[in-house]
């Protein structure tokens, strides 16, 4: 039996570029690309932003994790997960049973730059640095948990995911 590819995991705060760099390199691996917040979305029928005012954070953190359990993994993937997906343990463990855990690594002026417009759940408005970099502080140790680590300042999709595509294939 042929072995099936690992899956492509992608973690790392908002503005980091999960969603637009997994869709470049799902095409350069000629894999399927698949974003937990939007799977979530289609399955909740409301909006990530919806769940989080209407339901609260839990309520999301729950349906975050039973979408990905639920998701049909049987054909190679790069799946850009939401934030604060890898928070919990076990999603940590799921995705390095299911696959390969790759960190966007971008700072946090790098995320404000990105993200200042935008009015984010589990962050205030008007948005500053020292809210992202509080946010990024809590989450590093378990960002650093990943097998592999790249620098997503630069906002070009298409040279980060080929960066991810050599590392991998070596
Ligand atoms: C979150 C990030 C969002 C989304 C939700 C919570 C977080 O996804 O899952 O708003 O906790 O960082 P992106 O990282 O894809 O923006």
């Amino acid at each position: 039996m042929i072995e099936q590819q690992p899956h492509i995991f992608l973690i790392g705060m908002m503005g980091s570029g999960k969603s637009s760099v997994g869709r470049v390199l799902a095409k350069l691996l000629r894999y399927s690309f698949l974003d937990l917040d939007t799977e979530i979305e289609r399955v909740s029928a409301k909006t990530v932003h919806q769940i989080f005012t209407e339901d609260g954070e839990p309520a999301f953190r729950d349906l975050e994790s039973v979408t990905a359990m639920q998701l049909d993994l049987s054909k190679p993937q790069v799946i850009a997960t939401g934030g604060g997906f890898p928070l919990k343990k076990e999603n940590l463990q799921w995705m390095r049973r299911n696959g390969i855990v790759i960190w966007l690594q971008a700072d946090s002026s790098t995320i404000l730059e990105r993200i200042v417009e935008e009015d984010r759940p589990l962050l205030p408005q008007p948005l500053r640095l020292e809210h992202i970099e509080t946010l990024l502080n809590k989450r590093l140790p378990v960002y650093q948990q990943a097998d592999i680590s790249i620098d997503a300042n630069d906002g070009d999709p298409r040279a980060i995911a080929m960066d991810i595509k050599e590392i991998i294939e070596s």
